[in-house]
C-alpha cells in the first residue's frame, strides 16, 4: 500500500526527480507523490513535477505570518489526501501547527552527517565549504524526521561519504548529492511502508547488502569497509 505524499522544494528538485524515478521503477513503493509544493514559482521542482503529471502548487511565504500560510498549506495537503511529507531542499521552516499535525510523518534530507554541519543557514554549498574548512575526512547524508527546529529531528538514516584530497565545495556537493538520490527514496519508501501498516519505522540500516547494491563502486566499497568495521558478516 502506497502512502499519498507531498514533496516540498525550493530549488532545482533533483531529489524530487530521484523520488519520482524510484516510484516509477518500484511498483509497490511505499509512497506516491500526489503533490509538490514550492515557495518559488521559478523553482525547477515545479517544472519537474508538472512534467511528471503531478499537481504542483506555489505557496509564497516571504514575510507572510504563519497564521496566513498554515491554512493554505493544510488545505492543499488535505485536498490531495497527503499522509507524509518529504522536504527536498525546502528553505523555509515549516509552520509549527503543520509539523505537529504531521508528527512522525515529515522527512528532510540534509547533505552532511547531522548533528555536524547543520542548523539555520547551513544549506547548499555553505555546508560543503564548512566541511572542507574543518578538515573533515568524512561527510555524508542524513535523512531525519522534522520537528520545529532546523535539522534537529530524530535520524532515520545516515550514509557516510568520503572527502577526497583536492575536493572543492562543488565536487563534494556532487558526490554527496548522488548518495542523497539513493538514500532519500529508500528512506521515503521505508517510512511509507511502516505508516501504511500503522507503525513508526525502525531506523533504516544502510549497511545492509540490499542497500549497498544500489550504490556506485566507491560508496559500495566504503559501505563494505564500514560493514566489516561494525562486525557485519
Ligand atoms: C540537497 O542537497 C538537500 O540535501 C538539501 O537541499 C538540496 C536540494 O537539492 N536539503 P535538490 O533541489 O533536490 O537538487
Amino acid at each position: 500500500m502506497s502512502v499519498p505524499a507531498a514533496v516540498f522544494a525550493s530549488g532545482g528538485g533533483s531529489n524530487l526527480g530521484a523520488l519520482l524515478e524510484y516510484e516509477r521503477r518500484h511498483e509497490g513503493a511505499g509512497y506516491r507523490i500526489e503533490l509538490v509544493v514550492s515557495d518559488r514559482e521559478e523553482a525547477g521542482a515545479i517544472t519537474r513535477a508538472r512534467s511528471a503529471g503531478r499537481d504542483a502548487e506555489v505557496v509564497p511565504t516571504g514575510t507572510r505570518p504563519d497564521e496566513d500560510v498554515t491554512p493554505e498549506l493544510l488545505a492543499l495537503l488535505e485536498r490531495s489526501g497527503v499522509e507524509a511529507i518529504f522536504l527536498a531542499g525546502y528553505l523555509r521552516l515549516l509552520p509549527g501547527e503543520l509539523v505537529r499535525r504531521f508528527q512522525g510523518r515529515i522527512l528532510n534530507v540534509h547533505p552532511a552527517l547531522l548533528p555536524a554541519f547543520g542548523g539555520k543557514g547551513m544549506y547548499g554549498l555553505r555546508v560543503h565549504r564548512a566541511v572542507l574548512e574543518q578538515g573533515s575526512r568524512v561527510t555524508g547524508v542524513t535523512v531525519h524526521f522534522v520537528n520545529e527546529v532546523y535539522d534537529e529531528g530524530a535520524v532515520l538514516a545516515q550514509w557516510p561519504v568520503p572527502v577526497r584530497s583536492g575536493d572543492t565545495p562543488e565536487s563534494l556537493a556532487a558526490r554527496v548529492l548522488s548518495v542523497e538520490h539513493v538514500l532519500y527514496p529508500l528512506s521515503a519508501d521505508h517510512l511509507g511502508r511502516a505508516l501504511s501498516k500503522g507503525r513508526q519505522p525502525s531506523p533504516l540500516d544502510p549497511f545492509s547488502e540490499l542497500f549497498l547494491l544500489g550504490l556506485d563502486p566507491p560508496e559500495y566499497e566504503l559501505g563494505h569497509q564500514i560493514r566489516r568495521a561494525f562486525g557485519y558478516t
